[in-house]
């Protein structure tokens, strides 16, 4: 069974849209410290350009540039919905170039899952492929413990819920304010059916991306929220979101005191133990130790010359 405890550690603070048709944005990619990318097929690609860009994401996988990225930096492919004109070819064209996840967009119920899983499975894609999905629509978010429950199945690929919050605005009229005061208790649904499933699960994009100030607001909000990371529009809101999603030294240096507390003879059989003044348990112990391998995970992107 996958719980929260027991999910892989992935550092996820940051993964970057990228319109798939964009050349200058692909020429970019390299150089860029964030932790996955979203090549994007679906909403940034206007109806007129969906083949262009389809070919363009063929030849990026294809010509090598996709294998010179960092290994730590996942590749998702988001794709149009199946039901829209292009999602089986864009469902096609993703699979053929052996992404790390394909993202699926507006996921209202679990059968939006199950209806790219069974085209999946007729393709014999890799079993290692994951699927991503997209709750932003009303009623993704009143589903979005039906829907995580998918990653429970046998097989499954569901891995990491992406909250949509410009279509969630859309589609619910509710007021876009800094805080985001109303949107918060969907999000925090969100956030709550993604743990209850062991997935990871990322805030939406901050589309004002010449605010910095305004950004780490709201990075450091979706933190306390428990997201594990947020998605990006623009190269500049790399570092901050690495930042605040990232490992304090102070937090690592503690967690460490904890794993090292529980290791001490006197303390192996105990449930419960006393550092420092406080009452630290063994579900402590647990939360120490994934902080502290996401730390690793985090030095190790660090060491293939990303420097935020
Ligand atoms: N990924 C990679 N590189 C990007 C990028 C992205 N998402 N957005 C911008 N860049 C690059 C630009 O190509 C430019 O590169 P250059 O210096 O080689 O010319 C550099 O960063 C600076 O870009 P800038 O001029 O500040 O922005 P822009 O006007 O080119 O683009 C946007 C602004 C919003 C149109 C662009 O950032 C974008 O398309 N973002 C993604 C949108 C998206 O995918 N939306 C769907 C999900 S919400
Ligand atoms: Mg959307």
């Amino acid at each position: 069974m996958t719980t929260s405890s027991s999910r892989p550690v992935r550092p996820r603070r940051s993964v970057l849209y990228l319109p798939a048709n964009n050349a200058r944005a692909l020429d970019k990619l390299p150089g860029l410290s964030c932790d996955g990318v979203v090549f994007d097929l679906e909403d940034s690609i206007a109806p007129v350009a969906k083949d262009e860009a389809r070919e363009s994401l063929r030849r990026f996988f294809s010509d090598g540039r996709a294998a010179a990225l960092p290994a730590g930096m996942e590749k998702v492919i988001r794709i149009n919905s199946l039901s829209s004109p292009w999602g089986s070819e864009d469902l096609l064209a993703a699979r053929g170039c052996r992404p790390d996840a394909i993202l699926i967009p507006k996921v209202d119920a679990p059968e939006g899952i199950l209806a790219v899983e069974d085209a999946l499975d007729q393709t014999d894609a890799p079993a290692a492929l994951r699927l991503w999905a997209m709750i932003e629509t009303p009623r993704g978010v009143m589903n979005a413990g039906q829907i995580a429950r998918m990653a429970r199945t046998d097989g499954a690929r569901l891995d990491c819920f992406i909250t949509g919050t410009n279509d969630l605005l859309k589609e619910t009229g509710v007021a876009s304010l800094p805080g985001r005061p109303w949107l918060s208790s969907w999000l925090m649904q969100i956030v709550l059916a993604a743990r209850a499933y062991g997935l990871d699960v990322l805030d939406g994009v901050y589309n004002d991306f010449r605010d910095e100030a305004g950004l780490v607001r709201e990075c450091t909000d979706g933190q306390a929220m428990g997201f594990d990371g947020k998605t990006l529009i623009h190269p500049a809101q790399i570092a901050p979101a690495n930042q605040a999603f990232g490992i304090a030294e102070e937090q690592l240096a503690q967690a460490r005191a904890v794993a090292e507390a529980f290791a001490l003879p006197e303390n192996r059989g105990r449930g419960v133990i006393s550092l420092d003044g406080k009452m630290v348990e063994r579900l402590h112990l647990e939360m120490a130790e994934r902080l502290i391998e996401k730390a690793k995970r985090i030095a190790a992107r660090q060491g293939e010359g990303q420097t935020t």
